[in-house]
């Protein structure tokens, strides 16, 4: 049976940069709160007047993992797309990729777990790989998270936590020694779905959307900060060691742990939850916020460009996110 390795990484991040300062002029904030309690020092947003698709993102992302891989888009038999910010109500997103891709008949998915919607990628791409349907499949996480936000001094709490950008990762079919794809581990729990989330737009009524719910916020992402913060650095952790334990491995055989970006505090709190040393961690929080489904992909394909990963290293890639969800992936490399 084939096992999935990593055929090459890319990622994109728009222009703009937003820096801390440029979010004091919009709303009640400070540096010094956004840098102590999230550690994010500017984030990337696309332009204000449009004119940059998720799909584009996306695009731009797999080409650099195209070239990574020597591979040309012909190679690719799957699409799968994470993110909770489509470009449009529906079709997904993987749609309008597939077609800038010139890639019709290709099968295309859109996977909505949020920050874990990379790690449920992987998971779905393994099997695919794993039992043979697919040789080649693209994974990218894509998100614009920007053009959602509450940008008043009510939606601060989030506001100043959220980047844009893409993350892509193209696996394929290995044949032959250990290495690749080790295990995957998926999880969630309903039950804190109100407690990130963005109620709006629903089709439990009719419109989906009206002016109260814009008058109300109802559009707007809503977080139980302290709630999720405590979930996260319990969950993310735990699913690792789901991952180690499946392995009959241990922490110190972990030579690089990329996890979600979800800031900085709790980057840390997992780090230091895990035992592992700072030097065995990949983050650029400071760099890009919390781009979601985005994020581990993008670290990744930093990672792999500033030469953390070597053949045979052993890689931990963790997340936690909205609905909660959470997941692991050990991936020889
Ligand atoms: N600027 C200034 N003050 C702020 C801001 C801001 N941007 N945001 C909140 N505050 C204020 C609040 O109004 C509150 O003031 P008060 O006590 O006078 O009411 C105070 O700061 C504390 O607010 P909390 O939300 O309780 O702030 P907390 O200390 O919990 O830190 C934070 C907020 C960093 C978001 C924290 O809750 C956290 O890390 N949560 C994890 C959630 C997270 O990072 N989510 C990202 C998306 S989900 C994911 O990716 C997993």
């Amino acid at each position: 049976m084939p096992q999935t390795v990593f055929l090459g990484t890319g990622f994109y991040v728009p222009d703009w940069i937003v820096s801390n300062s440029n979010l004091t002029r919009w709303m009640d904030t400070s540096e010094e709160w956004i840098r102590e309690r999230t550690g994010i020092e500017q984030r990337r947003w696309v332009p204000k007047d449009g004119g940059l698709s998720g799909a584009t993102m996306a695009r731009h992302a797999t080409e650099m993992a195209l070239e990574a891989a020597g591979l040309e888009a012909g190679a690719i038999d799957a699409i799968i797309l994470a993110t909770l910010s489509s470009d449009h109500a529906f079709p997904g997103t993987s749609a309008f990729l597939q077609e800038q891709l010139g890639l019709p008949g290709v099968p295309a998915l859109d996977i909505r777990t949020q920050c874990t919607g990379f790690l449920y990628g992987l998971s779905i791409a393994d099997a695919w790989i794993r039992s043979g349907q697919y040789r080649t499949v693209l994974l990218v996480g894509v998100e614009i998270q920007s053009t959602g936000l509450d940008l008043s001094t009510e939606g601060r709490d989030m506001a100043v936590l959220f980047g844009d950008g893409a993350g892509a990762a193209l696996l394929g079919a290995h044949d032959g020694e250990e290495r690749g794809i080790l295990s995957t581990h998926l999880h969630a729990d309903g039950r804190y779905a109100r407690s990130l989330w963005c109620d709006v737009a629903s089709s439990l009524k009719h419109p989906r959307i009206s002016m109260e719910d814009v008058e109300e916020g109802r559009i707007y992402p809503r977080m139980e900060g302290r709630e999720v913060f405590k979930h996260a650095i319990t969950r993310m952790p735990e699913v690792a060691h789901e991952a180690l334990e499946a392995n009959g491995l241990q922490i110190q055989d972990v030579d690089l742990l990329v996890a979600h970006q979800a800031n900085a505090r709790i980057l840390e709190g997992v780090r230091r939850k895990l035992g592992i040393p700072e030097e065995r961690m990949f983050n650029n929080i400071h760099r890009y916020g919390n781009t979601t489904g985005a994020s581990v992909p993008i670290a990744l394909a930093e990672a792999v460009r500033a030469e953390r990963l070597s053949e045979g290293d052993l890689l931990c890639l963790v997340a936690f996110g909205s609905g909660f969800t959470w997941g692991s992936a050990l991936v020889r490399w």
